[in-house]
């Protein structure tokens, strides 16, 4: 029976009974949800209190029925809601109604550098995941971008704690406004796809609470109600059960009082599921994703071997009863808050919301001018690259989603130069020509005949007469591309994308470039092109939200989530024992060491003093801005940097101020800078506004792993105002005494 359905309907009876004290406490919306966690507790038995800790179907697990507590329907994922599977298969269900709105990929929103697109995304998608009747939404994914290759970069939220931190949790919030709760993913230290469910990762707590906790801890601190462990192993212990980061840090030393969650399969061993913090074991098959029988959820380590632990007395029934009322208290969260929360689906409003994040998070690298497009009447301009055509709302894994509609960039651009240009599209070259994905079906056909010589030589010939020259290309989220299982092997374009850009730089009269990609690429081509856009998977309103940047009803405001570095080697990875792991003489597991600490992204960059292609933090605009009376004022804990922004420009625009925080001298390494603060601006032409960013201390630590502490030590430090990580337009020096 439907679970609102069925509380509703307890909730009626209760009311129209002469005494509603006679409603029992668990059922009473209005009483502390403890009591109501307490009371229904006692009225469960052990057999149906362990059948709430695992799987019954593929997204759901068990309510009470007989006490009318419904069961937990959970879905993917961070960028939509997932079509719906069968019960026990991963076939799809068949259902002509689950199209949703695809909402741009998680790292396009952290490109938008914008707290309030985080609500926004986070509400509609809440709103699209009730209507659905999804309780718990498996997403967002806050793991940070330690390698460019990882192959879900695009599901994340860039290379920064702080900045990923800042919009984790306005997205968990509007997610939970909706009485659905947010599963923050994949906890933690999963950074890789590559022997996901095989690698143990070797990381110090100064680089843990540094760089790959943060993130999570907002999330938890702002209210998350479900964390999801991930698949691979910390301190030699898969983390969907690991004693340290579930029981010691998240559930002690955070407080998180909500559910953990498996990855889906990702729970693999009996007595360690038990004790180890988890709460509810989800799965494909289960031990591991290494198969099973159909319908094998009684086998699931929760399931009849937790039973027959509580039985012979080898587990408690303590633990036990702390999961169930982690999960009882997502039910009366969720579908049993006693708030009517409808949701919506597909609506126009959610469509114009994808749209602005989309475009609000594009990014514009390089212009010479050539943007905004000005087109002569009757002119033309050429389209070449597959992405131009290719829907990419499918694709990528868990995050493959059906949606309603999806505009790709060649009919958003014949659109807005309907009746005044010409535009023509030329493929290029041919990438990937699948078009199911996890059985859902684009219907585009995207097979090719003809050679890649003619391919190009028949780009290059359009391309002469063209005033304008768009590429639009990049990476797609097929296997070892931006791709959930396997990551990236190279960060240069694939599919002779690079020489086909050089061969039309020497034609075009305007190049521009646009690369559509969930994660950093090489751009050795970069000087010989008039501008260059970087695109991201913008779900059903992409192809909108690059016409509207790249005509200039969208002034361009996104800047870079991570860095664009020259080359891969430039990184922080240098040996196989760093990425992608070793496997040491005797051992089970592959080791994957964290040797380069906190300096990942542009803390090493920075650092090391490497040049990169485009720095993180980086993005332009079709307007100007002057940054002046830059002040530091405060001391202590209570600091704030002050600045006076104006649009110098002719046309409306944001920016993105950033504060870093540089630490001159330590007991610790530091890095040259971090990201500590930063406000997004919108200014009509000529207008000025007043920004303030404060901090406290916290922006000054570093985490002291012996202490187990953050410490700020007194000494000199800088407080740098820039519009990028290399951009600074005002360096602020201040002590600590
Ligand atoms: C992914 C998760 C996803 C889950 C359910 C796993 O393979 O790692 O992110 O939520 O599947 O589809």
């Amino acid at each position: 029976m439907k679970k609102l359905t069925l509380f509703a309907l307890a909730t009626l009876v209760a009311a129209c009974s002469p005494k509603s004290s006679d409603l029992p406490v668990y059922l009473d919306a209005s009483k502390p949800l403890d009591e109501r966690v307490e009371d229904a507790l006692s009225r469960m038995t052990l057999e149906e209190k362990v059948a709430m800790t695992h799987a019954q179907s593929k997204f759901s697990s068990p309510g009470v029925p007989r006490l009318g507590i419904p069961e937990l329907w959970h879905t993917d994922g961070p960028h939509g809601i997932r079509p719906e599977v069968l019960w026990d298969e991963w076939d799809q269900a068949g259902w002509t109604n689950d199209s949703c709105t695809a909402f741009p990929a998680l790292v396009n929103l952290a490109a938008t550098w914008d707290r309030e697109l985080a609500r926004l995304y986070g509400d509609c998608i809440g709103q699209e995941a009730r209507y659905r009747e999804k309780d718990i939404l498996l997403g967002p994914g806050v793991n940070m971008g330690r390698t460019p290759l990882n192959g879900r970069t695009f599901e994340y939220m860039g290379e920064d704690p702080y900045l990923a931190a800042q919009l984790v949790v306005p997205y968990v919030q509007g997610v939970q406004a909706n009485g659905v709760a947010a599963c923050v993913k994949h906890f933690a230290v999963n950074n890789q796809e590559t022997r996901r469910t095989a690698t143990n990762s070797v990381v110090d707590d100064r680089t843990m609470y540094e760089i790959y906790l943060p993130a999570f801890k907002a999330a938890v601190d702002g209210g998350a109600w479900a964390i999801m462990g991930s698949y691979n192993l910390y301190n030699g212990q898969f983390n969907c059960h690991n004693k340290k980061l579930l029981c010691d840090i998240l559930k002690d030393e955070w407080g998180f009082d909500g559910v953990v969650i498996s990855d889906w399969g990702g729970c693999r061993d009996d007595d360690q599921a038990i004790v180890n913090g988890l709460d509810i074991e989800m799965g494909t098959w289960t031990n591991g994703l290494r198969g099973a029988a159909s319908d094998s959820y009684q086998n699931y380590h929760l399931a009849r071997p937790y039973l027959e632990r509580l039985r012979d007395g080898r587990a408690t029934e303590e633990v036990l009863n702390d999961k169930v009322r982690r999960i009882l208290r997502t039910v009366f969260r969720t579908s049993m808050s006693g708030e009517v929360h409808y949701g919506s689906f597909t609506s126009p409003e959610h469509f114009a919301a994808a749209r602005r994040i989309a475009s609000d998070g594009l990014v514009l690298l390089k212009n010479d001018g050539a943007l905004p497009l000005q087109v002569p009447e009757g002119g033309k301009i050429l389209l070449v690259g597959e992405n131009a055509y290719k829907m990419m709302v499918v694709g990528g894994g868990s995050s493959n989603l059906k949606t309603k509609y999806e505009v790709i960039p060649l009919d958003a651009l014949r659109e807005a130069f309907d009746g005044h240009a010409e535009v023509v599209w030329e493929r290029g070259y041919v990438g990937d020509v699948t078009t199911v994905y996890n059985k859902v079906v684009t219907g585009q056909d995207l097979s090719e005949s003809r050679s890649a010589e003619e391919l190009t030589a028949s780009a290059v010939t359009a391309a002469a007469d063209a005033d304008y020259v768009i590429f639009i290309g990049g990476l797609n989220k097929s296997k070892f591309q931006d791709n959930e299982g396997t990551d990236r092997l190279d960060i240069t374009l694939p599919y002779g994308q690079d020489a086909l850009i050089e061969a039309l730089a020497d034609v075009a009269r305007k190049l521009v470039v646009v690369n559509i990609s969930g994660s950093p690429v090489a751009m050795p081509w970069a000087s010989r092109v008039n501008a260059i856009v970087q695109a991201w998977y913008g779900g059903s309103e992409s192809g909108h939200a690059l016409s509207d940047v790249l005509t200039g009803k969208v002034n361009p405001s996104g800047k870079l989530p991570f860095t664009m570095p020259l080359a891969l080697s430039d990184g922080p990875l240098k040996s196989e024992r760093q990425y992608p792991g070793i496997k040491e003489e005797g051992e089970q597991w592959w080791q994957e060491y964290y040797d380069e600490g906190v300096f990942i992204g542009y803390r090493w960059y920075d650092t090391k003093q490497i040049p990169v292609q485009y720095p993180f933090g980086h993005g332009l605009s079709y307007t100007t801005f002057e940054i002046s009376q830059a002040a530091l004022k405060g001391s202590g804990d209570k600091r704030e940097v002050t600045a006076l922004v104006k649009n110098t420009g002719s046309v409306p625009g944001a920016e993105v101020i950033q504060l870093y925080i540089s630490d001159t001298e330590a007991s610790v390494e530091r890095p040259a800078k971090e990201l500590k603060g930063f406000v997004k601006v919108f200014l009509a032409p000529g207008e000025s506004r007043k920004i303030r960013i404060p901090f406290g201390k916290e922006a000054l630590s570093f985490f002291d792993a012996e202490k187990h502490a953050w410490v700020a030590e007194p000494g000199e430090f800088h407080a740098l105002l820039g519009t990028s990580s290399e951009d600074i337009r005002a360096d602020l020096p201040f002590s600590l005494k």
